[in-house]
């Protein structure tokens, strides 16, 4: 937080050379959780989000569609609007960068730096990457090549206005060395160090001549120039608050900013261009720039060439703003790479959301509608069960949710949030309400462990809200409650008994229907797949998460025969993005196995692979192709690694 009671939440403001993707989602989802989260500790919040509206790129997409650049963000623009808010993102306020507010602000900060002595003009010869909009050195470049984006460089040689960021090497050093909250995470932190404390920081190029690129601000004290896309772009931070917030101007009441979200390639272009431009105009620091990782798809970098790029939009209708927004931020620790799948995507939603979450609720208002006739009922003598419940909420809303949203460890928050869904649900199963429904002397206990389930539903509405605001407002309308989550709700400790006795519950319709997903997109074979135990309750409308098996004797086991076997070859299934044929030899057989491991692997990769089988799995078939046997891999629906021997093993080595 900065200041006394504000937060001040920022993302990238996105190009708009594009229509959105997975990455911009990530970013203005997670600093929605914040801006949510601080809302309902009672802090005034800011949370800015936009576009970047010049430079090359911008340009670039313009002339390929072959109207003026303006018309073309103008076009844009909405694409990015809608999207905010089909994702139920709460942004205060939306920047573009073609905003003459922010236009005549930014040529302010130019003549202010200029005047000081601290912007200047030289020549300048290096190899300019069009696509990253930078020069690099000799020695950075690798064949010709950017060294970031591997695209082709060309050597430019012309007069730029310079700022001289060099002089403030020092200070920034320190500045990260003692704020141990300024970059973040931790790795990000030592990587920029170790950068600055080991190479000499030049100064910055922070023009370009028109000549060469037209759509851009003008330097106030050169008509010939404009402003290098990122002085203009960073600058938006401090500009919107000038001149967005209908109540004029809160600048000085948000600065400094107390997080500034971006992804780890613009981390430099934050945590060092950023940082001194701020010295040299002696404003405050951020609080704390947090660099996100990257998503791949399916194992593979996302790129509008691979035609794997992950459409929000679709995303959103097919499975809800919720469940993506859940998945987001659940499957991946916040400032890590991961990997988007659809089956991930889909496990996460039927094991966390329907058959989690979603099923509490729906066993809860169901039992509630049909023994109290729909009220919240009045509860009896709590027992260790309830005690254990109360305080698992307790601890959750009071400690953990806090302490970890607070960190940014989103997926750490919502495990611990989940943990509380399972307990409740493992209370539902253990002390079975439909049978105590049925003894007219176990009312009263009836009674206490309806309550003990509304009662955590509304404590859940409340750790949940942040991520999946939608549901969280639905959980509290089906308990019947008016719950108002604009309003500070999470300023003091959160006790049990909040919901009231009597009340009058509405329910409504299921809140993550199961998603059912298509053939082929599992690894396991159909003779392989295990009948899952469903031991529902008889009023649950979705089948509760499936208890872990029970253990199995070392015979049980011993029936299954796992061998060592050598890929021979290796090809893909026509038709299927998962299925690779293989042909395996057992040393004194050869096999033919069909694996859905073709999301993760190229059939190339796996020849010559010594890797571990179900030899005695009976024959089945996958898409008419006969499979005899199953390979090992780690993963679930989607395969994250298949088991090799590293070592040289016969093929047909019995595996134990
Ligand atoms: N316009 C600049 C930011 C200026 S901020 C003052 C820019 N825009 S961008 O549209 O190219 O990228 C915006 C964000 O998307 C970056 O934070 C980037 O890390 C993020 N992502 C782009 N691809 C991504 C993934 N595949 N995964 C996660 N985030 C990714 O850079």
């Amino acid at each position: 937080m900065s200041g006394a009671g504000t937060f001040y939440i920022t993302t990238p403001i996105y190009y708009v050379n594009d229509v959105p993707h997975i990455g911009h989602a990530y970013t203005t989802v997670a600093a929605d959780v914040l801006a949510r989260y601080w809302r309902l500790r009672g802090c005034e919040v800011f949370f800015l989000t936009g576009l970047d509206e010049h430079g090359q790129k911008v340009q670039q997409a313009a002339a390929k569609a072959g109207i003026d650049p303006q018309v073309h963000c103008d076009k844009l623009a909405p694409q990015f609007e809608t999207l905010w808010k089909k994702l139920s993102i709460s942004n205060n306020a939306f920047i573009r960068t073609t905003d003459p507010e922010h236009t005549s602000i930014v040529q302010q900060y130019l003549n202010k730096l200029h005047d000081k002595g601290l912007i200047y003009k030289d020549s300048y010869t290096g190899w300019y990457c069009t696509f990253d909009e930078r020069f690099w050195t000799e020695k950075d470049i690798e064949s010709g090549l950017c060294p970031d984006c591997k695209r082709p460089v060309e050597k430019i040689s012309e007069h730029n206005y310079f700022f001289k960021m060099g002089q403030y090497q020092d200070r920034l050093i320190e500045h990260i060395k003692t704020q141990p909250n300024f970059i973040r995470p931790e790795s990000r932190r030592n990587e920029v160090l170790g950068f600055l404390q080991t190479q000499k920081l030049g100064d910055l190029s922070i023009s370009r001549p028109k000549s060469r690129l037209s759509w851009g601000i003008e330097l106030p004290f050169d008509s010939n120039y404009v402003t290098y896309v990122w002085f203009d772009a960073l600058v938006n931070y401090r500009s919107a608050l000038e001149y967005l917030p209908r109540e004029k101007p809160i600048g000085n009441r948000f600065w400094p900013a107390s997080v500034h979200l971006v992804g780890k390639d613009i981390l430099t272009t934050h945590a060092v261009y950023w940082s001194t431009m701020l010295m040299a105009l002696n404003l405050p620091l951020p609080e704390t720039i947090f660099a996100h990782g990257w998503w791949t798809v399916d194992g593979e970098k996302m790129s509008k060439s691979r035609g794997n790029v992950v459409d929000p939009y679709k995303m959103a209708d097919e499975f809800g703003a919720d469940a993506f927004r859940y998945f987001l931020l659940r499957e991946v620790p916040f400032g890590q790479d991961g990997d988007f799948s659809h089956a991930a995507m889909i496990t996460r939603v039927n094991s966390d959301l329907a058959n989690g979450l979603g099923n509490l609720l729906s066993r809860t208002l169901t039992l509630i509608e049909r023994t109290q006739t729909g009220q919240i009922p009045v509860p009896g003598t709590i027992g260790p069960a309830e005690r254990e419940i109360e305080q698992a909420t307790g601890s959750l809303l009071n400690d953990l949710l806090p302490r970890h949203l607070e960190q940014l460890e989103f997926n750490r928050a919502l495990e611990a949030t989940w943990q509380v869904v399972q307990l409740a649900n493992q209370y539902v199963d253990k002390t079975a309400p439909w049978n105590l429904a049925k003894h007219q002397d176990e009312a009263e206990r009836l009674r206490t462990v309806l309550y003990t389930m509304a009662e955590t539903l509304r404590c859940l509405s409340l750790a949940t809200y942040p991520v999946i605001p939608n549901s969280a407002q639905s959980i509290c309308n089906q308990l019947g409650i008016a719950t108002e989550f604009t309003s500070p709700l999470l300023t003091s400790k959160i006790e049990w008994g909040g919901l009231k006795p009597g009340t009058i519950i509405h329910k409504g319709p299921s809140l993550f229907p199961r998603i059912e997903s298509k053939p082929g997109a599992s690894l396991v074979t159909e003779s392989s797949v295990p009948s899952q135990s469903t031991a529902a309750a008889p009023i649950a409308t979705a089948a509760p998460t499936p208890p872990t098996p029970p253990p199995i004797t070392i015979d049980e086991f011993m029936k299954i025969q796992l061998k060592t076997a050598k890929v021979l070859s290796a090809e893909r299934v026509p038709k299927s993005e998962k299925l690779i044929k293989l042909q395996v030899s057992l040393g004194t057989e050869q096999r033919q196995i069909v694996a859905g491991i073709g999301k993760k692997y190229e059939p190339d990769a796996l020849i010559g692979k010594t890797i571990v089988i179900v030899a005695n799995l009976k024959p089945a078939k996958l898409m008419g192709i006969e499979s005899q046997g199953m390979v090992l891999a780690a993963g679930d629906a989607d395969v994250q690694g298949l088991i090799t021997i590293q070592e040289e093993v016969d093929p047909g080595t019995k595996v134990k």
